[in-house]
């Protein structure tokens, strides 16, 4: 297909082109790349679940008892006695009325925004939110209004000038995905309520993470589980599975089932995914001590980065960026990481901004110090020698 050639030309010229790194998990917080061994700083499993004994073997027994896929979709053969389980474990968990699964978090980001809005709304969507957030909204056909995180006060002018404009509603990320930072919901939560906004939440990266009890980002601000109308979250992180949910009220998700196409028209979830998940907020829920080791090592990891002289992003959260600055140097050392044993990935546009490549540090109740003085050292190696 000779139309493919420019883009890919222009994407290898720009050091844009994106390859697939096979990576093996072994253990929590290893991985094998081409036959080595390599310590691990690349994934979501911030609770080091995916692998726990007893969430691999609750999604064995499931494969087991119900075969490995749902087989049809959730409105017709595709609800079993796990989902209704997890669905239930899940609102109680958030302490909503009821949830919702979804085959993944993309699909019930991309599904509530547009089952939700029409052309004749208006949207009002942080700059930093995640692709899924930004492809619902574009779905949806919704007016699109951008507001920049550290500017809440902002929010507010912007539903006052869009009084009459359709319903509006206000949509975040709680901890955005390649910055580490943490949203002022509180101060947003706020805002949207003062002028009769909806908001919708992304907890995807604050479950398991944020709160003493890694409750996200609602116990981390002590508010009350309704301060967001829409709460999305995703089995696929801290939960150690995949999948996501949609937790509000009984009539949001009564409107989901009915209208939410990426729902309706989509396999259900595995049942081994729906089993693992659910064992692994058994697990959550029984040992927090898993948030707060989480919360050490993040920390730890943090502060030396910081003393080693580099520019580290983020707030308190388990995703800790080391800005770089242009692709070369990111993917260099990316590179020179994994050279080092190391997998760390570069981050490049159009995921961040142009110039604001980094490496992207994701943290696991596994690692420990030694495992982040690795790192620091084979960073600052790196970056010397990247100097000369
Ligand atoms: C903020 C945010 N929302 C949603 C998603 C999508 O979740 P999933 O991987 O379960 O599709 C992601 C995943 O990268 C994310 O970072």
């Amino acid at each position: 297909m000779e139309f493919l050639r420019p883009f890919l030309k222009d994407l290898r010229e720009r050091g844009l082109l994106r390859k697939l790194t096979t990576a093996d998990a072994e253990g929590g917080r290893y991985v094998v790349i081409d036959g080595r061994r390599c310590l691990s700083f690349a994934t979501n499993d911030y609770l080091d679940l995916a692998a726990h004994p007893q969430v691999r073997e609750a999604a064995a027994r499931a494969a087991e008892d119900h075969g490995v896929g749902a087989r049809a979709s959730r409105l017709t053969a595709g609800t079993s006695t796990l989902h209704t389980t997890l669905e239930s474990a899940l609102a109680a968990f958030t302490g909503y009325e009821a949830a919702l699964l979804f085959p993944t978090g993309y699909q019930a980001n991309i599904g509530v925004l547009s089952a939700l809005l029409t052309r004749s709304d208006t949207v009002f969507s942080d700059k930093l939110n995640h692709a899924s957030i930004i492809d619902g909204c574009r779905l949806s056909g919704a007016t699109k209004q951008i507001y920049d995180t550290r500017d809440a006060e902002y929010l507010g002018h912007l539903l006052e000038s869009h009084v009459g404009a359709g319903k509006r509603l206000v949509v975040t990320e709680s901890v955005f995905s390649m910055d580490g930072t943490i949203a002022p919901v509180d101060r947003i939560s706020k805002i949207a309520r003062q002028h009769d906004a909806v908001l919708m939440l992304d907890d995807a990266h604050g479950i398991g993470v944020l709160g003493s009890n890694g409750r996200g980002v609602l116990e981390h601000f002590g508010l009350p589980a309704g301060t967001a109308d829409i709460y999305v979250g995703t089995l696929s992180k801290a939960l150690g599975s995949m999948g996501g949910f949609v937790a509000g009220g009984g009539d949001l998700i009564r409107y989901l089932v009915n209208r939410s196409r990426s729902f309706i028209y989509a396999t259900g979830l595995s049942p081994a995914c729906c089993a693992g998940a659910l064992a692994a907020l058994e697990i959550l829920q029984r040992e927090p001590e898993r948030v707060s080791r989480l919360r050490e090592i993040s920390q730890y990891t943090r502060q030396s980065l910081l003393q080693a002289g580099l520019d580290v992003g983020g707030d308190e959260t388990a995703i800790v960026p080391v800005i770089l600055g242009d692709n070369r140097t990111t993917m260099d050392a990316a590179t020179q990481l994994l050279a080092d044993g190391i997998f760390a990935p570069g981050i490049r546009p159009p995921t961040v901004p142009e110039g604001r490549g980094r490496i992207r540090v994701s943290l696991s109740s596994a690692h420990t110090r030694e495992d982040v003085d690795r790192l620091v050292e084979s960073l600052k190696r790196t970056l010397l020698r990247s100097e000369c």
